[in-house]
């Protein structure tokens, strides 16, 4: 029986460890427990934020409205021929369907090891690091669709997945809900060295015919080197996008700061490291009051303990603000920002 629970505290369901309390608190263990939720029309009016691992989210206030916590568990595989489809529900922790993955052979997750979050989000913002996206290894999802209590599937090209984004972020966004996701992975690997550092450190380790377990411990232990552990200091991955700037913005701030920081994004698009945006301009490391940015990358803001989501808001305001006066180039919040 669905239970829905009143001021609750979010501390433990948000990675940046900040203090804020749900007013409603439902959590979703079944997709049935969202039909029988929303046979209550109130909570269709009701503002509602839906969560997972809570690794994506920076809470300013006390939510005055319904979070909806998605636990639906499970993992099925289904081996046709070299191709393996693997549907996980939307509750499964991230890097359990990796190591569930990794350790049968299934290859395609394994760059995405150790990623902090649940399965149902990954797709929301096409999570990425060490050269392979989401949307890579994505086959379908299967979603709740709030005003129709309908579930539909959705392909990959319905997605409209891009950088750290997708159609759940944009012209759907707050209408449905993901239950499962569904992967195309495979039984051959097509490993994807191409980030310096997973080569690196193959070498350093002698490895020259690298497995898939190989690649994920080593992107396990490129992720411990360089990212703060949530679960000691709060934080919630890259705080902002790497910017995406047409070569024509670009010319100028490169004849400024030739040794900037920069990739090819697409016909006539460049991509800037944000973190060495942040750097260059002193922040890297630094910590003000309780909040601050990681020593190890300029990119991650934490919580050295009771921030305030307000106060890790607003020194993210001033990172932006002092980006901007140097570089010219508007840095975007990645992490969803919840007011
Ligand atoms: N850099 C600096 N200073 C820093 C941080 C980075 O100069 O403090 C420079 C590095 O020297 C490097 C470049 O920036 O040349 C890129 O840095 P890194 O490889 O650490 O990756 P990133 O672009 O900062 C992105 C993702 C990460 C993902 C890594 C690895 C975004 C917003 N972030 O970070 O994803 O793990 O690549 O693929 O795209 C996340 O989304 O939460 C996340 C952690």
């Amino acid at each position: 029986m669905l239970q829905i629970q009143q001021n609750v505290s979010l501390k433990n369901f948000n990675t940046f460890g900040v203090e804020a309390n749900a007013h409603f608190f439902a959590e979703i263990n079944h997709e049935d427990e969202l039909v029988e939720l929303f046979m209550d029309p109130q909570w269709q009016q009701t503002p509602r934020l839906v969560i997972g691992g809570g690794s994506n989210l920076l809470l300013i206030n006390d939510f005055d409205g319904l979070v909806i916590r998605m636990n639906i568990r499970g993992i099925e595989h289904r081996i046709n021929h070299n191709e393996v489809f693997v549907e996980a529900g939307a509750g499964e922790v991230w890097n359990d369907l990796v190591n569930f993955c990794v350790q049968r052979g299934y290859a395609g997750l394994e760059n995405l090891s150790l990623i902090p979050g649940s399965v149902g989000a990954s797709p929301i913002q096409n999570i990425g690091a060490y050269g392979v996206e989401l949307k890579d290894v994505f086959y379908s999802c299967r979603a709740f669709e709030i005003n129709t209590s309908q579930f539909k599937t959705f392909t990959k090209a319905d997605c409209k997945f891009g950088y750290r984004e997708s159609v759940f972020k944009a012209e759907l966004k707050g209408r449905y809900i993901i239950v499962s996701v569904k992967f195309d992975l495979s039984l051959i690997p097509n490993l994807n060295l191409r980030y310096g550092a997973i080569e690196e450190e193959l070498a350093n380790r002698g490895i020259t015919e690298p497995t898939i377990k190989d690649v994920s411990q080593v992107v396990s232990h490129i992720r411990v080197a360089k990212l703060p552990d949530p679960s000691t200091i709060g934080n919630a991955g890259s705080f902002f996008k790497n910017p995406v700037i047409t070569v024509a913005e670009f010319e100028p701030v490169k004849e400024k700061f030739p040794e900037i920081v920069n990739y090819p994004a697409g016909e006539g698009l460049i991509k800037l490291a944000a973190g060495w945006l942040i750097e260059q301009c002193g922040w890297k490391g630094k910590v003000v009051g309780n909040t601050g940015t990681w020593k190890n990358q300029a990119l991650v803001l934490v919580n050295h303990g009771s921030a305030t989501g307000e106060e890790v808001y607003n020194f993210s305001s001033q990172i932006i603000d002092s980006v901007y006066s140097k570089f010219g180039v508007s840095l975007q919040r990645e992490v969803n920002i919840i007011s």
